[in-house]
């Protein structure tokens, strides 16, 4: 519980809010399957609240704006371990009782992969694939990195988590994206269509022209809950995508539900971790 006696010592403390809301939201098949549940009406106040921010503010003209000031890349130049470092000096301690370094949520992600015989390039999507989240780090607040991930430009589908609050959004009364395929053609691509801004959108422009594409899939859509969990946005979606969904969605348990207590041994698992970046993102990266 944030308290004033107890303030989050990051402003990375909705993140693992929101990824432990995930959870809650989308528990584990088998450990009672998934019925229907008022998961809005249950979920914390502060999970509510950053909701409500970013539908509010996810509008096309801040993703532009945001496209602007970062898709350069001119922020820093790091290499892939300098990131994961620079990452971590985000550490919330407001919920010491499930929140663990993002490292640790990094590299128990890459280590499932790797125990279950996936390819290199899979298993380093695992391991970077937040990395989008210093964008904390550069003074972006929470409702800006993390969340539940849509398109703009088109209407929101009331298959987002609290699609109520997006009756506030500026976009909404926009009549050019009332519609359900709004400014693009049917079948366009996801490729053209503009996504809400966060982690996922930005680490893919860092690696984009690096990875395999279905990393690249999973890393700029690991966060699309209303298309891969939900199944919206079918028609702005081409044949490719849904190829390459089936690797977003291969992805997605290893994000939600590898998140352990047993600590990584960090120094045993380095000289690997190194020799995959090296494979394939060797050296200083544009961020
Ligand atoms: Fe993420
Ligand atoms: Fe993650």
């Amino acid at each position: 519980m944030v308290t004033s006696n107890n303030p989050p010592a990051t402003p990375l403390g909705d993140s693992d809010k929101w990824e432990n809301d995930l959870l809650r939201r989308y528990p584990r098949e088998g450990k009672g399957g998934r019925k229907f549940r008022d998961y809005e009406s249950e979920a914390r106040p502060s999970v509510r609240e950053f909701y409500r921010l970013n539908h509010r503010h996810q509008t096309m003209d801040f993703v532009r704006e945001k496209q602007a000031e970062y898709l350069p890349l001119r922020k820093r130049r790091m290499t892939v371990w300098e990131a994961l470092e620079y990452l971590n000096t985000l550490v919330d301690d407001s919920d010491p009782d499930i929140d663990l370094p993002q490292i640790e949520h990094l590299l128990q992600t890459a280590e499932a992969i790797r125990r279950d015989g996936h390819p290199r390039w899979f298993i380093l999507a695992g391991l970077i694939h937040d990395l989008g989240k210093i964008l904390c780090l550069f003074g972006e607040p929470q409702w800006a990195v993390v969340g539940d991930t849509f398109p703009l430009g088109c209407r929101f589908s009331e298959k987002i988590v609290y699609h109520q609050f997006f009756a506030d959004n500026p976009d909404s009364v926009q009549p050019e994206y009332a519609t359900a395929p709004g400014i693009y053609e049917e079948g366009c691509g996801l490729n053209q269509v503009t996504m809400s801004w966060g982690h996922d959108e930005y680490l893919y422009h860092v690696v984009k022209d690096r990875l395999p594409e279905p990393a690249l899939y999973m890393i700029r859509y690991h966060s699309c809950y209303p298309i891969h969990r939900e199944g919206e946005y079918d028609h702005l979606m081409n044949d490719h995508d849904h190829e390459m969904f089936a690797w977003v969605k291969a992805f997605n348990p290893y994000d939600l539900y590898t998140k352990s207590s047993d600590r990584v041994d960090f120094t045993a698992l380095r000289p690997f971790y190194e020799d995959l970046i090296e494979e394939y993102l060797p050296g200083e990266l544009a961020w």
